[in-house]
């Protein structure tokens, strides 16, 4: 393999995977033409205990372990074409070529973020240097207001390369899963968790804490087994407000530190991890509310505590989070409550708690006012390659509606 890998600071599985896509070039395997298209759809996720605050930046490297919910109806759609041999050189990297992204059916192009190139770099630099890549990405619910958009952006990104690159000729399902979660965590902490198949409800990305032999920390994605029960589970998002969040998780990330609740919130994690994959496992509701809640205001605490500050709620959010915790109780609904970097309240409940769902949104203040909106995130599915998947999808999301 050529020596021309210009981030040396990669996880070491991408690594391996950097040197088999490079091999799978140099035999002629994978040969990319000028418009060459990939396509794939990812689905967000929510973590019910959180990843906040990072032991490597570089390598992403989260200070604890963490564990979602994927979001399958939340969605981002990504297509990737070739556009030749750009001429323009790159503003971050003089040495690379300049890709063009367009989000959200804008015609406008949008900046590259630095982590995008990073990630299309990474892979494909080593093999062909001087190639452009058009991208052009959609999501069907709001961007950066708390419902993890990078997460299914950066999934949908590697997604779509790997499509492009026809990477599931070569590789197993299960494989390219493996290395393609390694791959968009490059992107986004939480995109690691959005890279599994449609059977993997819930995704814990753990973070190791014995040292293996080489002394690099490392990180893994996993699925985690769970009771039958919770493929009924139903998820809503209350969007309070739907602007961009002033600090972004990646900087929010960097203050943990300064939290005098940040050792508390860690105290406690593994075991509250260890607990909550048992009550999954056993479908055991109470204690996935019961963690779930409880990280959440914990993260929140120490989002809050930070300096400088990341205060991402609301009078509003709290005031909403009071009163459906004092009606599920009195009611003993099997509903629960959880947050995201942002003030958007997310509801997971039964089918059992529909009535009681249903009514403690329609006699909400907010709602009177007209100024909520409620996305319903009503399809289960895991990230998807191709054109066909991707199509079929984008139409049956149209059809079926995320926004309410
Ligand atoms: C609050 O994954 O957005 O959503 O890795 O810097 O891109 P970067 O951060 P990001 O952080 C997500 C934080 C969170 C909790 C979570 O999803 O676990």
């Amino acid at each position: 393999m050529k020596d021309n890998l210009i981030y040396t600071d990669l996880p070491p599985r991408l690594i391996e995977l950097n040197k088999v896509v490079y091999n799978l070039f140099d035999s002629k395997k994978i040969f990319l033409q000028n418009g060459d298209n990939g396509f794939s759809s990812a689905p967000s996720n929510i973590a019910l205990v959180k990843y906040w605050g990072k032991k490597n930046d570089e390598l992403q490297l989260p200070l604890n372990s963490s564990i979602s919910f994927t979001l399958g109806g939340f969605r981002a759609f990504t297509k990737v074409t070739v556009q030749g041999r750009s001429v323009e050189k790159s503003e971050n990297h003089p040495m690379l070529f300049k890709h063009k992204l367009f989000l959200n059916n804008e015609n406008l192009e949008t900046k590259i973020p630095l982590k995008m190139e990073k990630i299309i770099n990474t892979i494909l630099l080593p093999c062909i240097q001087s190639l452009a890549l058009e991208i052009k990405s959609q999501n069907n619910f709001p961007t950066a207001c708390g419902i993890a958009s990078s997460a299914a952006g950066y999934a949908a990104l590697v997604g779509s390369i790997a499509d492009l690159l026809q990477l599931d000729k070569h590789f197993s399902q299960d494989n390219l899963l493996y290395w393609l979660t390694q791959w968009a965590r490059i992107g986004s902490g939480s995109a690691t968790r959005s890279v599994f198949s449609d059977k993997d409800f819930f995704v814990k990305w753990k973070v190791e804490d014995q040292l293996p032999e080489n002394k690099k920390i490392y990180s893994d994605t996993l699925s985690i087994p769970y009771n039958e029960k919770w493929t009924d589970l139903n998820h809503l998002v209350l969007v309070l407000d739907s602007s961009e969040k002033k600090i972004s998780s990646s900087e929010g990330h960097q203050y943990v530190h300064t939290s005098p609740f940040q050792n508390i919130r860690l105290a406690g994690l593994n075991s509250k991890l260890h607990l909550l994959e048992q009550a999954i496992a056993n479908f055991d509701f109470k204690k996935v509310q019961e963690i779930s809640e409880e990280d959440a205001i914990l993260m929140h605490a120490v989002m809050q505590t930070s300096s400088p500050k990341a205060c991402y709620l609301t009078h509003e959010t709290s005031d909403i989070i009071h009163s459906f915790v004092q009606r599920r109780n009195k009611l003993q609904a099997e509903a629960f409550w959880t947050l995201d970097a942002g003030p958007n309240i997310h509801i997971l409940y039964m089918p059992s708690a529909c009535n009681f769902i249903h009514d403690f949104i329609k006699n909400l203040e907010i709602k009177k006012s007209g100024s909520l909106k409620i996305l319903k995130n009503n399809f289960s599915g895991g990230l998807m390659l191709g054109r066909n998947n991707f199509y079929e999808m984008k139409n049956k999301l149209n059809t079926t509606g995320a926004l309410s």
